[in-house]
């Protein structure tokens, strides 16, 4: 178990880092800086540089990750979106899953 006070982070910050240098992605109102991890990625560096700085979630569960460990993802979180630009998407498992992890 991980205890922290995630930062928020806004939409408009996460746009900044959409380069193959500095990469952040979001996946169920987290923010993720996958820039370390680009070229680890099993499904590829191309996915993760389509969704620079923008919303990966429906990409995310589209491709499976079934089998991606919460502890891993965790490795990159900087940060959460503020509630104000929360999506209401659909994924109470994932959420779930991850707001357990994060508690
Ligand atoms: C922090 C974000 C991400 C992490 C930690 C991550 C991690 C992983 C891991 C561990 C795998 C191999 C195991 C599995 O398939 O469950 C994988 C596969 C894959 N990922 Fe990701 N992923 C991330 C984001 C994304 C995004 C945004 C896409 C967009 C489409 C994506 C597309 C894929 C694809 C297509 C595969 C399958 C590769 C294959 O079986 O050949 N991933 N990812």
């Amino acid at each position: 178990m991980i205890t922290r006070q995630l930062k928020e982070i806004a939409i408009k910050e996460v746009q900044l880092h959409d380069t193959y240098n500095d990469i952040w992605i979001i996946l169920f109102n987290r923010v993720y800086d996958v820039t370390a991890f680009l070229h680890e990625h099993p499904g590829g560096y191309e996915v993760l540089l389509e969704y620079a700085g923008r919303d990966a979630s429906l990409a995310f569960l589209g491709a499976g990750h079934d089998s991606v460990p919460m502890a891993s993802l965790q490795n990159y979180l900087v940060g959460i979106l503020p509630e104000s630009e929360h999506l209401n998407l659909p994924f109470p498992d994932w959420n779930n899953r991850l707001k357990e992890f994060e508690s």
